[in-house]
């Protein structure tokens, strides 16, 4: 399961067991990743059986070996493994060679750099949130280098080709914590932040969603409206993030404040603790129209995405909830110059007396 997590950075990934395998491969067709121990003469009975008609197909296999002595790898290869790896090999490797295989990551140049960027952050986030959701301790490293992934994307103004990376990915907590953190580090990189401050508001946008870890899935992946039970139990994932965060120690204040309250409103409507814009600093500020951002133009199968233009006029239109000067700017990251005038049109003449008060 974890695997199939990783793996969708490219695209639809399903898993299931040699027994299962007959019915559910009966569609399968770019890639098999084969995981089985092939020092068992069973196994490789049946998997002669299960893979030959997909080998007939044409399809590339590759193995995952816990075992890489010559036999098993001579195994593999009789099975038709067109590559073999070390199970243990590193995620980021890993990840690699499936792009590779799949004919989605280039060899070179400098899309290829930003596709490999990508899958180190993808792989960040598979064992960020595998760690949270079992309780362990954070992957601070992880953590770093996903952020210098997504930072280097924003230096390199790729937010367009990051968003296409992003929209490969299958798993929708993964695209949204990706995006949200790629449209951070491009919001912080175009208000002049300094390297220092980009990392740490990246970090925090990595992080912002983490208690969502321990919020069951039949909710979060809920696709019709939730009720006021539902809607109760997923606005705890603030709190239970930043708790997560203290507890473990070593994240800086402004990490736990994002973290804490990305929900939060400026007209104090928000959640969880409804405090108001004197107590909402900058960075939280900028996370929020993010997440809100993401959330409408992510790509969902069950929902028509929306376009930038009309999300946009949305941020707009929440008016006082949000600080209207860092909506325009950001507007300016994600659609040019044109659509931040229209954002200077659209708002109505401010009395800013209450954000001043921040
Ligand atoms: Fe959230
Ligand atoms: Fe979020």
């Amino acid at each position: 399961m974890a695997l199939q997590r990783k793996l969708s950075v490219w695209g639809a990934c399903r898993s299931f067991g040699l027994d299962e395998a007959e019915a559910m491969m009966a569609g399968v067709g770019r890639l098999l990743v084969v995981d089985l121990d092939l020092s068992d003469p069973a196994t490789i009975q049946s998997a002669r059986t299960v893979l030959a008609p997909h080998r007939r197909r044409g399809t590339p296999f590759l193995f995952l070996l816990r075992d890489m002595s010559p036999r098993c790898q001579i195994q593999a290869n009789a099975l038709g493994a067109k590559a073999i790896l070390p199970v243990a090999i590193p995620q980021p490797d890993l990840l690699d060679k499936v792009g590779s295989m799949l004919g989605v990551l280039q060899e070179t140049g400098r899309e290829a750099a930003q596709q490999q960027r990508f899958v180190r952050a993808s792989a960040a986030f598979a064992d960020l949130l595998e760690a949270a959701g079992s309780g362990d301790v954070l992957p601070v490293q992880a953590i770093s280098d996903g952020v210098e992934a997504i930072n280097q994307a924003a230096v390199d103004a790729d937010l367009d080709a990051w968003l296409d990376l992003v929209w490969r990915h299958d798993d929708a907590t993964y695209q949204h914590c990706l995006l949200v953190s790629g449209l951070v580090a491009a919001f912080a990189y175009r208000l002049g932040f300094s390297e220092a401050d980009r990392r740490l508001i990246t970090s925090a946008a990595m992080l912002h969603d983490v208690g969502k870890a321990q919020i069951p899935l039949d909710i979060l992946r809920k696709e019709g409206p939730l009720t006021a039970e539902e809607r109760v139990i997923i606005c705890r994932h603030p709190q239970i993030g930043r708790d997560m965060l203290v507890a473990q120690g070593g994240f800086a204040q402004p990490i736990l404040d994002i973290v804490l309250s990305h929900h939060e409103m400026l007209d104090g409507s928000g959640y969880p603790q409804g405090i108001g814009a004197d107590r909402i600093s900058d960075p939280v500020r900028m996370t929020t129209i993010c997440d809100i951002y993401a959330a409408l133009i992510e790509r969902r199968s069950y929902k028509v995405p929306m376009l930038p233009e009309e999300a946009f006029s949305i941020l707009i239109a929440m008016g006082e909830k949000l600080d209207r000067d860092l909506v325009r700017v950001f507007g300016d990251v994600i659609l040019g110059t044109a659509v931040a005038q229209l954002g200077k049109t659209l708002a109505v003449p401010a009395s800013r007396d209450s954000e001043q008060a921040a």
